[in-house]
């Protein structure tokens, strides 16, 4: 297995969010989380059962035109298995978001019927979206919300009000900005988030980073990559050889013959966010730790 170092990773913002959140919960009837349908484990900041711990939950998988739709269905029945409502959605093509208001109002269904029944039938759903940094808040409100809504902002140090967006059908959303944790028990977790460009490459070394990328894919989905660079390399080949053999492929060469790794490790994670390597989920439910 390929080495890299450890990331770690501490925004400052993330005291002021999680405070933001614990106010507010008792402002909202549910809690909609948005992961990444790629990494739907990883992507999903573990402070959060506990930060909003008793509020019904929509878990929104966004993404799915990037992730692999057999692995998607599987994630969609844990999450439902664990008693959350769960929707797989594609913000860029707008596919699935509309099924958000009927799985909120089927998670809603007792309180919603309490109310009608006092006579209160008419006051809108409050709920609170969540979720890491570039998971796709923005694009799904602005989806839901059919116009372009401003952002809750994600860089520290940036004072925003409080933010309810109308929705149809009677919902109204509570934007907070996006949050990492700020420290990573799992560095597998924080080289998943640094796969999909959710921890910035600024902060790691993105040669060892394709490298484990290159691992990772060979062992889940060796046909894609063996169809986009062409590769002739034995199952559990060493990352660094892959890459390797991607640079050799598409003729990153330095002088002397030597591949140009750091070129070759671009294109791959590029190619791998941009999806041009196929529809690919790295994680499954039933593996450790993916709770
Ligand atoms: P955030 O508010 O959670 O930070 O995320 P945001 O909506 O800004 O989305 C982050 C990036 O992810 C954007 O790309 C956005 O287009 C892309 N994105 C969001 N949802 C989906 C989806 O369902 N599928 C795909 N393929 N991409 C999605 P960007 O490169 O930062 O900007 P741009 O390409 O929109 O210009």
């Amino acid at each position: 297995m390929s080495e890299i170092q450890t990331i770690q990773w501490f925004p400052g913002h993330m005291t002021k969010t999680r405070r933001m959140i614990t106010a507010n919960l008792n402002l909202v009837d549910a809690v909609v989380e948005l992961v990444d349908a790629r990494i739907p484990a990883s992507s999903r900041n573990p402070e959060m059962d506990s930060l909003t711990a008793g509020k019904p939950r929509l878990v929104v998988m966004n993404k799915c035109d990037m992730a692999d739709e057999q692995a998607t269905q599987q994630w969609l029945n844990h999450f439902r298995s664990q008693g959350f409502a769960a929707i797989a959605v594609d913000c860029k093509s707008g596919k699935n978001v509309k099924q958000f208001f009927p799985a909120l109002r089927t998670l809603l269904a007792e309180l919603i019927e309490k109310r009608r029944a006092k006579g209160m039938g008419g006051r809108p759903l409050h709920v609170m979206i969540v979720g890491i940094p570039n998971v796709g808040k923005s694009s799904f409100i602005n989806r839901l919300a059919g116009a372009k809504i401003a952002k809750a902002e994600d860089r520290p140090g940036v004072t925003r009000t409080k933010q309810w967006v109308k929705l149809a059908e009677g919902v109204e959303l509570l934007d907070t900005p996006g949050v990492l944790w700020p420290k990573f028990d799992d560095q597998e977790v924080a080289r998943r988030l640094a796969f999909t460009g959710a921890i910035k490459d600024d902060v790691v070394d993105i040669e060892a980073l394709a490298m484990l990328l290159l691992e990772r894919l060979y062992a889940l989905y060796p046909d894609l990559l063996r169809a986009r660079y062409k590769l002739t390399a034995e199952p559990d080949t060493d990352g660094f050889d892959l890459l390797e053999e991607v640079g050799r492929r598409r003729g990153m060469l330095l002088s002397g013959g030597v591949v140009h790794t750091e070129r070759a490790a671009i294109t791959v994670l590029d190619e791998y966010r941009s999806a041009k390597l196929g529809r690919i989920t790295l994680e499954r439910p039933e593996e450790q730790g993916a709770e």
